[in-house]
């Protein structure tokens, strides 16, 4: 399988990297510097440009067959509504539809307003997490833009991404209100490179946790 990942050198999108070179795909990713393409591991493709450039899309989309869209604007951001990640995954679609490639599977949030714990929802967030709401809100558009799009889509609603060993458990629930606090960030590029050569999860949002 010939995948694209978007947002490759961030946390999430640098594990599922890896992880597909591991498991023989053949990966191709969009670096929107220098520094970003350097940090491609040996045998990617990279493509330069930026994920609002539809020209930049259409490229690294070019010959390949699935899309993880793993794009962030670093951590919880600056607190104020930022549109890159819906913006984005809008024109990753309108490419993915012209050019009959149909399997995308989307970092999205625990804690979207239908998902994750009550005390996370109503507690954590908050009362510590403040700065996230507008990274719900706009994870809340990009799965609208999914769930329009035609395409056999997933959002996979992360909770926070934890560095270190694989844990190899794993939670999952339609609502994400049975799935804890957190995930190796190896397991959910499992899950998410799983899910995608399969028809599970389809057309819809899904809770993970360790
Ligand atoms: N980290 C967590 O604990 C966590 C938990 C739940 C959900 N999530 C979600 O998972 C996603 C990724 O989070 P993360 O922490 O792994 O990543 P991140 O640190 O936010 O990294 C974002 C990635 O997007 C790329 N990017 C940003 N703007 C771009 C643009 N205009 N053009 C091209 N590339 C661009 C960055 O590339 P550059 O190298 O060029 O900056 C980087 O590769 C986010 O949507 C986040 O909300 C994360």
């Amino acid at each position: 399988m010939r995948l694209a990942i978007f947002g490759s050198t961030g946390m999430g999108g640098g594990a599922a990297v890896a992880k597909a070179l591991d498991r023989g795909l053949e990966v191709t990713v969009l670096a929107r510097s220098e520094a970003s393409a350097a940090k491609a591991p040996p045998g990617v493709r990279v493509v330069r440009g930026d994920a609002l450039d539809p020209v930049a899309i259409a490229e690294a989309l070019d010959g390949v067959d699935a899309v993880i869209q793993y794009l962030g604007v670093g951590g919880l951001g600056d607190g104020r509504p930022n549109d890159l990640v819906p913006s984005a995954t809008r024109l990753i679609v309108e490419e993915m539809r012209a050019r009959g490639i149909e399997r995308i599977v989307c970092a999205s949030n625990m804690g979207l307003p239908d998902s994750g714990a009550f005390v996370f929802r109503r507690v954590l967030v908050p009362l510590f997490a403040r700065r996230l709401p507008p990274i719900l809100d706009a994870k809340v558009e990009m799965e609208a833009v999914l769930a329009a799009s035609g395409l056999r889509w997933t959002a996979v609603r992360l909770p926070a991404l934890k560095r270190g060993p694989d844990r190899r458990t794993l939670k999952t629930d339609a609502t994400g209100r049975a799935t804890g606090y957190s995930i190796a960030v190896g397991d959910a590029a499992d899950f998410m490179l799983d899910i995608i050569q399969t028809p599970a999860y389809v057309g819809s949002a899904v809770g993970i946790s360790n």
